[in-house]
């Protein structure tokens, strides 16, 4: 047993059209089905609303160079976590854990799975909004549905994860080849003077740029699974590059048809604009595009189920987090406790949750801690310039991305001061001072042993290796 348990680790299964589709496949998610008119509302016009989308991709594309460094300069899962793990040390590390296990990953899910049920069950209330306890019973049965696929397979996961995304891109695609054609019958009115009553202050454009990340978000999610991805020193730039720069495009174009076929007055006032979209331009076919919107929420929510689970995993195997989260199963493989933990939690989230504020604490959390990442490359670059890197940005690169992402972080807390935010920065704070008895003085350390010992007989699970 002791020789089995000792060999036990997850497999390298993720190839490079895996790896595209987990980012690409979680990236486009909830997003582009719902941001657009919040972005243009805020901003005030299509022209700045278009330059908010793109500078949002370029922003994404950059920051993602820098993590391909980072993941391929320390080759273990575990995302930010093991970054910030190993450049500055484990109070932050166990900061970034705590937040991201208890808040942003389940924020996550429930954000998408929200954004799911609520597209499921619009066909159903064509005359009035659908009660909130239906949309949030819907969403938990999604996030349910998911938690079991990926506790069963890997390769299963990995699969659902590749079909959803090749189905939101022919989706996306149909509405690009749609605006084109709106667009070549002369329907140009929303390009004539397209910068006409932008909002240019500080708030508006802090607010748009969240929004517009959250679209882009999940690029980061390859990065979690370094360990099993085939070949990570090839792959992980390789998909990176690929991934991000379709979804860059497609949000770009997809943006472009919303705005050919509405005014961007008839944009600010849809409530959900691929619906709105398609009753103009399929007409009796238009509740396709209700359905596509779900679907492509469903495969964001797969692979932010895929990586978030990792995080956990991760921690646990590092003494953050309890044993009994870094095991796996024995014979599928999976970190089924770590899945299972994000699951509880995101059903706890969900049930006060609401899309847009999830939205803007998950872009206000998530960019603090791409900030301490970035600041760990340039520390790298600088102390450890001997590492073995097969993959190397100039130093200036994260250095300009660390200051849009202090930007990004002060910005709503200096132009618009919100109860919330101080919230939020309380409870990374909070980390900190779970870290000190808990980790570091290890205050009750047998206090997990009973429940864990009867949670891996329940569970089947055992301690996984690194795998290096
Ligand atoms: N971009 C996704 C969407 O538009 C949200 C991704 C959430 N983040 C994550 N790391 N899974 O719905």
């Amino acid at each position: 047993m002791d020789e089995k348990q000792q060999k036990l680790s997850l497999k390298r299964e993720v190839g490079l059209i895996g790896a595209v589709s987990l980012i690409a496949g979680t990236m486009i998610g909830s997003g582009i089905f719902m941001s657009p008119q919040t972005v243009i509302s805020s901003v005030g016009s299509s022209g700045a609303s278009l330059v908010v989308w793109a500078s949002c991709g370029l922003l994404v594309i950059l920051v993602s160079f820098c993590y391909a460094e980072l993941g391929t300069v320390i080759q273990e899962s575990g995302g930010e976590y093991i970054y910030i793990l190993r450049t500055s040390g484990p109070v932050m590390a166990f900061m970034l854990a705590f937040s991201s296990i208890l808040f942003v990953r389940p924020a996550g899910v429930a954000g998408i799975s929200l954004s799911f049920a609520q597209y499921v069950v619009a066909p159903f209330y064509p005359e009035c909004p659908p009660p909130v306890s239906v949309v949030k019973c819907v969403a938990a049965a999604a996030v349910l549905v998911l938690a079991t696929v990926n506790c069963m397979n890997v390769r299963f996961s990995m699969s659902v994860q590749v079909f959803f995304m090749v189905a939101k891109v022919v989706a996306l695609g149909v509405i690009v080849v749609g605006g084109a054609v709106m667009l070549a019958k002369g329907n140009t009115e929303s390009f004539q003077n397209s910068f006409e009553n932008s909002n240019v202050g500080i708030n508006p454009i802090g607010v748009a740029l969240y929004q517009g990340l959250w679209s882009y978000d999940g690029w980061n999610n390859l990065n979690y699974v370094t360990e099993e991805l085939k070949r990570p020193e090839v792959n992980l730039p390789r998909a990176l590059v690929i991934a991000i720069s379709l979804v860059t495009g497609l949000y770009l174009l997809v943006n472009v048809s919303y705005l050919t076929v509405m005014t961007p007055k008839e944009l600010m006032s849809s409530t959900a604009v691929a619906v709105t979209w398609g009753n103009k331009v399929l007409g009796s076919w238009g509740w396709i595009m209700s359905l596509a919107a779900a679907l492509s929420a469903f495969g964001s929510l797969n692979g932010t189920f895929f990586s978030g689970g990792r995080v956990c995993f991760v921690a646990a195997r590092e003494g953050h987090m309890p044993d009994i989260l870094s095991m796996a199963h024995v014979h599928r493989l999976t970190p089924s406790p770590a899945l299972i933990f994000t699951t509880v939690i995101s059903l706890v989230v969900l049930i006060p949750g609401d899309f847009q504020s999830i939205v803007n604490y998950f872009s206000f959390t998530a960019w603090f801690f791409y900030a301490v990442t970035l600041s760990g490359l340039i520390y790298l670059k600088i102390k450890k310039p001997e590492l073995p890197r097969p993959y190397s940005v100039p130093i200036v690169l994260p250095i300009l991305i660390l200051l849009v992402a202090i930007f990004l972080v002060l910005a709503p807390i200096i132009d618009q001061p919100q109860i919330e935010y101080l919230y939020v920065a309380l409870f990374i704070l909070s980390g900190a001072i779970v870290y000190v008895p808990f980790i570091h003085f290890k205050l009750c350390p047998g206090m997990f042993d009973k429940v864990t010992t009867f949670l891996q007989l329940f569970l089947e699970v055992a301690p996984a290796e690194k795998n290096l």
